[in-house]
């Protein structure tokens, strides 16, 4: 299996009936879903019951179990709220790079059990290849943005956020990293799509949730397109 999708939330459940793997990594459990007759296995980041908050994801088990399987491109799918008002709820916007406020979680597979310290690049953390297809896909060339990552289960301050916007972020979730970080240890080509769902704290009236179906499904028929299409799979 060469494809990997990662569901954020509302996107918990795998789009079509699925046969389910738990492994044990390492890490600990993964559980892994394999939707039928396609070419993708599916993970649930907060699992199918929304019950795994974001500081405690088993990051490292989910990538580790995806890399044992042989993925090598992963598209993550994030639920984020924007700190800018550019970007509103049900906007899609893909990340391009990530600011890492995140506190408590295990971020590395890289832990000081090697023989030498490995330090790797995060100049280009995003598959540029990943994201043309899925824009491809999805119909409509979108806004690249800078993914702020916080610690959670929180949302942000006011003053949090308006720190955040003058550092440069565009959205804010709580995921990104170290999901993004572990599948470039991994070698892995991976993108990460956000859905806006609401104007972060201050930056609109109120924090509303406001998610919508049809930009849920059709960003869910677009990664299924870019998999299913997909011919050449490249090697990690
Ligand atoms: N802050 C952090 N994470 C989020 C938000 C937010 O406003 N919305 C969705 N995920």
């Amino acid at each position: 299996m060469h494809y990997g999708i990662i569901g954020g939330t509302g996107f918990e459940a795998p789009f079509s009936p699925a046969r389910e793997e738990i492994m044990t990594t390492p890490y600990g459990e993964a559980k892994l879903m394999y939707p039928e007759d396609k070419p993708y296995v599916f993970v649930s980041r907060h699992g199918t019951g929304h019950n795994i908050p974001p500081h405690v994801v088993p990051y490292k088990a989910n990538i580790w179990a995806l890399h044992e399987i042989g993925v090598t491109e992963v598209y993550g799918i994030s639920a984020v709220g924007s700190l800018k008002k550019k970007y509103a709820p049900n906007d899609v916007v893909l990340t391009d790079d990530f600011l890492d406020f995140t506190k408590t979680r295990p971020s590395t597979f890289y832990d000081g059990t090697e023989t030498v310290a490995k330090h790797i690049a995060m100049d280009a953390p995003y598959d540029e290849e990943l994201n043309r297809l899925f824009e491809e896909a999805y119909g409509e060339k979108l806004p690249r943005g800078i993914y702020v990552t916080t610690e959670g289960p929180r949302f942000e301050s006011r003053a949090e956020i308006r720190f955040y916007a003058s550092i440069g972020g565009d959205v804010v979730g709580m995921t990104n990293v170290p999901e993004v970080v572990l599948a470039k240890e991994m070698g892995m080509y991976y993108a990460n799509i956000c859905h806006v769902v609401n104007y972060c704290t201050g930056v609109a009236e109120s924090l509303e949730i406001l998610p919508s179906a049809r930009i849920r499904e059709k960003i869910v028929a677009a990664v299924d397109a870019v998999f299913t299409k997909k011919t050449e799979p490249r090697a990690a």
